[in-house]
């Protein structure tokens, strides 16, 4: 097995502490500023000052990569996209830039459902290459794990043709793919006013189909007003949990239905965006010790004021940071945009984000276990970047600071 020793780096990463950083662990970051970094066979076997891990080499054959003093951290990890769509809904943005709210689009038949409608013309080899366009710009900008969801299928037949395609992307891309269904997106212009059919249809028939076809590990739900109510959510999230799936859920993007406290209540893996969420179903989320998984590309897509990311910091809520990559509601792929959102507009230091977009994020994914921080064990997954610091990421603006991607051990990007 190949022995590499990465030198010369100035590394940062957050440390895995066996559960998601929280609170005053969530900013606490193992730095060296003459660093090395040394993998085999993809995994990482030992990271300190340079000196000493050099010296464990004790003459051991080995590659060894100069990183030039840059920058050296965990690769992002993506724990929310909507990344598998077939067609962009550029003409929709314009109406929503001129003031049409985002729901509003929805309701008239387009949004989601327009989406739905791309994706259910399209074959899966085309939905394939669109989704590979995008998947391989975020490798590029430095994610290297990323959780992809179906969810403009809407139907049997097409949710697993989606996740037919998210499973491809795995097999055919260097990254580390977590897959989630979520058949209950949207309400499908067959159900129109027959929500509750709807998630009927989604307990009887995709969730068993799901999971006889076994690519997806991960159950999500839009629990919003005019989508799926509380209630249905936390039937729809109970049924899926006991067919065997880990849950996350969409809560209280644009209106507060009380999502966090079901997310609470149901002990949920993470809940996303929480822009409208309360104090209670916060306290909620951080008693059962649910991740909050703040999408801030999408506060600035939509123009809403984002996530209140010290206060869930404040109140022990373990926050990661995502894209939510999708055609509508954002099209952003940029995890260093999503960083750089995270400090200038959430107002988290540098190193509560770094947390929140690796060692965090991977655990949102469900992937901690391999992925998300620079610990012994590990796949050495990691990033060299342009900066002296982390904050060189928000610190220059609109360009990506990634100068290299490494995936197990390997240049990929
Ligand atoms: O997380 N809110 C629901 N789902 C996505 C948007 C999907 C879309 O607009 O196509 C979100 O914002
Ligand atoms: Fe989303």
């Amino acid at each position: 097995m190949t022995v590499k020793l990465f030198r010369n780096a100035r590394i940062y990463t957050p440390v895995d502490g066996g559960r998601p950083a929280a609170g005053p662990d969530q900013g606490k970051i193992r730095h060296f500023e003459r660093g090395a970094l040394l993998t085999e066979g993809g995994r990482i076997v030992a990271l300190g000052k340079e000196e000493e891990i050099a010296s464990r080499l004790n003459r051991r054959p080995h590659m060894e990569v100069d990183c030039g003093g840059c920058c050296l951290t965990p690769g992002f990890v993506d724990p929310h996209t909507h990344i598998c769509f077939a067609a962009r809904r550029e003409k929709e943005f314009e109406l929503r830039r001129a003031g049409t709210p985002y729901l509003e689009i929805l309701r008239q038949g387009g949004g989601i459902l327009s989406s739905v409608r791309a994706v259910r013309a399209a074959s899966e080899e085309e939905l394939f290459e669109a989704t590979l366009e995008n998947v391989l710009s975020a490798l590029s900008l430095g994610t290297t794990t990323m959780e992809i969801k179906s969810g403009y299928g809407l139907d049997t037949e097409n949710e697993l043709k989606m996740l037919r395609v998210i499973d491809r992307i795995r097999r055919e891309t260097p990254l580390d793919i977590t897959a989630t269904f979520m058949g209950a997106h949207a309400i499908p212009e067959e159900f129109k006013g027959n929500g509750d059919g709807f998630v009927d249809l989604i307990i009887d028939e995709m969730i068993p189909a799901v999971i006889g076809q076994g690519i997806a590990d991960t159950c999500d739900i839009f629990c919003e007003e005019g989508v799926f109510s509380v209630a249905q959510s936390r039937r729809l999230l109970e049924a899926a949990r006991k067919a065997g799936l880990k849950l996350r859920a969409h809560v209280d993007e644009v209106h507060d239905t009380g999502g966090a406290a079901l997310a609470g209540e149901l002990g949920v893996l993470s809940a996303e965006h929480l822009l409208a969420a309360n104090d209670d179903g916060l306290r909620a989320m951080a008693a059962a010790g649910v991740i909050a998984d703040l999408l801030p590309a999408t506060a600035y897509s939509l123009r809403k004021p984002y996530a209140r990311a010290r206060r869930m910091i404040e109140l022990g809520v373990p926050v990661a940071c995502a894209t939510d990559c999708n055609p509508g509601s954002c099209f952003c792929e940029s995890m260093p945009f999503i960083f750089g959102l995270a400090v200038m507009n959430m107002d988290m230091t540098p190193e509560e984000a770094l947390t929140a977009t690796t060692l965090n994020s991977a655990y949102s994914a469900g992937m901690a276990d391999r992925v998300g921080s620079l610990d012994e064990g590990k796949s050495a997954d990691f990033l060299l970047l342009d900066c002296e610091t982390p904050a060189g990421i928000a610190y220059h603006a609109g360009v990506s600071p990634v100068l290299a991607v490494y995936k197990r051990g390997e240049h990929v990007a």
